[in-house]
């Protein structure tokens, strides 16, 4: 993962060519231009490549050592099947390039190139593929949600039903002492259940008019406040250090429901914190970019595997005994409803930044 000095993450671009010379040529263009470019020489390296991150773009050449690239076009298509592909090949091989185009290629550049053309065309690819992430994604929450709010009205008042009973059985019932640790686990499933649901109601949550102008910064140090117990002591109880160290701009005014971004910048907190289990730090830093209120949450923790990174914003994925798996899914529509973005970057033994964007009011708006 590499970051510029203020943690943003380049996107990331595999060079799957074995002429020397060009690999070098646009690895020191991609670079120019705010593009982090990973290399393989044959078909072989270029899918250990795959095997270990996924990029946001391939640059693929016809005529590799161990076979040729429309072939590896072809398996790409079939298992990453969003990743745009742009493929490259010399101008006398004409019945490849229409070979690949047919094979779904995002673009198609003939050598020698275009250096002009080749960032626009790697420039394209990526932000396509950004959109199609997010088209994708909202879709999948928005009829979610409808479920969800539904699922969860009715459920609730399961639950608040079996609460009643239960609560009568226990005034009834002689408590023999293990029959009062089975009521007192069927209590505590109550209340997890009830948790749950709590949550997945407010997938769907219509904004209401609970919003509020306020400085994204006052929110995140509130929220690190109210984490302490969980960032600080229940490490520190079980001797491992966790720190939290905050570097915030003032004055990033965004217009929020205040209760909503502190429970999406307590599941950030609290998610950095469970991948930290022999302890670490969290860094948050907040900053304004191009009317954009950024917030970065980067933990030092065990980082993220490129499978495990698909599922992730999946409501109820889960890698944890005890987690219901629905923080990031709601997090992730809430970022949503108020117009702002959430991204990812993370690499496996090393750490995860996690970046929220909202729009930024101009305080000489407030006034
Ligand atoms: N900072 C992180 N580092 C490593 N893995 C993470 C991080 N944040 C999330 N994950 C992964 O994403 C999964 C989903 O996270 P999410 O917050 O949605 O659910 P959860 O934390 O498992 O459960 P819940 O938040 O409901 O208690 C986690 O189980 C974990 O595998
Ligand atoms: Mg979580």
């Amino acid at each position: 993962m590499q970051k510029t000095n203020n943690m943003e993450v380049l996107p990331k671009v595999l060079l799957v060519e074995d002429f020397e010379d060009t690999v070098k040529i646009i690895k020191r263009l991609l670079a120019r231009n705010g593009f982090q470019v990973d290399t393989a020489l044959t078909i072989k390296e270029a899918k250990e490549r795959l095997k270990k991150s996924i990029p946001d773009a391939i640059i693929l050449d016809i005529n590799l050592p161990d076979g040729s690239g429309l072939d590896l076009l072809k398996d790409l298509k079939s298992t990453h099947e969003d990743v745009p592909v742009i493929m490259l090949t010399a101008y006398t091989e004409l019945e490849n390039a229409i070979r690949s185009l047919q094979q779904g290629v995002d673009d198609f550049i003939p050598k020698p190139f275009d250096n002009a053309y080749l960032v626009h065309s790697v420039n394209k690819a990526v932000e396509k593929n950004k959109l199609k992430k997010r088209l994708r994604q909202s879709e999948k929450f928005r009829v979610l949600g409808e479920l969800a709010s539904g699922v969860a009205h009715d459920f609730n008042n399961l639950l608040h039903s079996m609460n009643s009973h239960l609560y009568l059985l226990e005034r009834k019932l002689k408590q023999s002492g293990e029959v009062s640790e089975h009521l007192a686990a069927l209590k505590t499933s109550i209340e997890d259940a009830s948790e749950i649901v709590k949550r997945l109601s407010s997938m769907g949550r219509k904004r209401k008019d609970e919003l509020q102008v306020i400085d994204l910064s006052n929110l995140v140090q509130d929220t690190v406040l109210m984490t302490k117990p969980k960032w600080f002591h229940e490490p520190y109880k079980h001797g491992r250090k966790v720190e939290l160290l905050t570097e915030l701009e003032p004055d990033l005014y965004v217009r929020v429901n205040p209760s909503e971004i502190r429970e999406v910048l307590t599941n950030l907190i609290f998610n950095a914190v469970d991948a930290m289990p022999t302890g670490g730090a969290i860094k948050i830093k907040t900053k304004k970019v191009e009317q954009k209120a950024i917030c970065h949450i980067k933990d030092t923790g065990l980082g993220i595997t490129p499978e495990i990174m698909e599922k992730i914003f999946d409501p109820f994925f889960t890698t944890k005994g005890h987690g219901s798996g629905l923080g990031l899914s709601i997090s992730y529509a809430i970022i949503q409803r108020h117009g702002g973005e959430m991204n990812v970057h993370s690499k496996p033994g090393e750490g995860t930044v996690f970046t929220i964007s909202l729009p930024c009011i101009e305080v000489s708006n407030l006034v």
